[in-house]
């Protein structure tokens, strides 16, 4: 109610009221484990987190778009009738202009709008903000132009968006969970077939802890891009060999092993990472799903190893925050969540640890690094929604 009220408040104040308005709802996510998996057709296994975008508008009966971020306190405004075009300026607004493009492009039906939307998601920290703001922006549109389409093809429009118009070659999973999600449970993701299950969080004593390193990340144009050519040279390699190999999905250890010597150190590690922690997702929800919580946390504890030493997507303040972790009585695990190079670690903690996490963890990274940590406690929220 609280975030209804704030939105219709900003709203009225650029678009003179709030007459009309639809509002929705998209969350963010924390990846349990399943990292740099995604796009090698493998397995994820994310929820959606208490944290969103909060957006509303309302059709304009021309074919102008006015959107407004209140968080910004800034205005962008063009016409439907003229191509999309990506925003320098603006940066915030490429993530719905991308959807609108994305709609566009798929012969969907489009008309002009005024829309105003703002964040609780901590940007550039690996918790989705840019894929919420993706599904918020397509959920509510669909709304307002009275179209619908099945969940999987709004999160694979929005993925389109992302990768195609703002250049970012994510996977599907951040946009998959932030439409998908439900509450108290996580979800389950073959990114190959696009099957999902969700799978009941029972967590009990223990709480999912999200600890923000403070590092920024930025993804576009970086790293991320090249972990994934790298990923694409070992299948090639590895399909000279095993012509079944479509993705990293269908190698396993020993067929790596096998083509070792033909490849270059570092893509031998990116596939070495891939596949095992393919293994571990499917390991790890098996031991979620007999209870033992205490194998849980190792499998989150050897995707961190894996990511840091394999992928080499952590860095140091993000891997200290997960070696203090390791060193505190209730945590049994600690990764780095999300496309890395900073961002934030995810912790399987006991509700009594948590109080000793701030004094333990925080404080200490704060004196070895100057930097603050945030801590945020969330459970597993619903995907998308409309609030009114
Ligand atoms: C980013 C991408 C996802 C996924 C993760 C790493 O969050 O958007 O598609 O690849 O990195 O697991």
């Amino acid at each position: 109610m609280e975030s209804i009220i704030r939105l219709q408040q900003g709203f009225s104040q650029v678009f003179g009221d709030a007459d009309g308005l639809t509002v929705v709802r998209a969350p963010g996510r924390v990846n349990l484990i399943g990292e740099h998996t995604d796009y090698n057709d493998g397995f994820v296994f994310p929820m959606a987190i208490n944290f969103d975008i909060v957006m509303g508008g309302r059709r304009r009966s021309d074919q102008q778009v006015r959107i407004y971020s209140l968080d910004y306190q800034r205005t962008v405004e063009f016409s439907l009738s003229e191509p999309i075009t990506y925003d320098d300026q603006e940066q915030w607004s490429n993530y719905l202009r991308g959807v609108l493009w994305a709609v566009q492009r798929a012969g969907i039906d489009l008309g002009g709008m005024e829309i105003a939307f703002f964040g609780t998601i901590p940007q550039g920290s690996g918790l989705s903000s840019s894929a919420a703001l993706e599904v918020a922006t397509a959920v509510l549109v669909q709304r307002l132009c009275g179209w619908t389409l099945p969940p999987r093809e709004l999160a694979l429009l929005c993925q389109k968006a992302e990768n195609d118009f703002v250049g970012m070659k994510c996977g599907i999973m951040d946009q998959f969970i932030s439409v998908l999600g439900q509450k108290d449970h996580a979800l389950f993701i073959d990114c190959r077939t696009l099957d999902y299950e969700r799978i009941p969080l029972e967590l009990g004593e223990y709480r999912i802890l999200v600890c923000h390193s403070g590092v920024k990340h930025s993804l576009v144009d970086s790293a991320y891009n090249r972990r994934r050519q790298e990923c694409e040279t070992g299948v090639r390699i590895l399909a000279t060999e095993y012509p079944t190999v479509k993705a990293l999905r269908d190698a396993d250890l020993t067929m790596l092993a096998a083509c070792r010597d033909r490849m270059e150190p570092v893509v031998y590690k990116r596939c070495h990472h891939v596949i095992a922690e393919n293994a571990r997702v499917i390991k790890s929800i098996k031991a979620l799903k007999a209870g033992d919580l205490v194998a849980f946390g190792q499998f989150l504890n050897q995707s961190h190893a894996s990511l840091r030493d394999d992928y080499e997507v952590s860095c140091p303040e993000v891997d200290l925050l997960v070696e203090l972790a390791g060193q505190l009585d209730g945590v049994l695990g600690a990764r780095i969540t999300g496309g890395g190079f900073g961002g934030c670690t995810v912790n399987l903690i006991h509700a009594g640890a948590v109080e000793a996490f701030n004094e333990r963890v925080v404080r200490v990274y704060q004196e070895k690094t100057g930097i603050e940590a945030q801590v945020y406690i969330s459970t597993a929220a619903n995907g998308a929604e409309i609030l009114n």
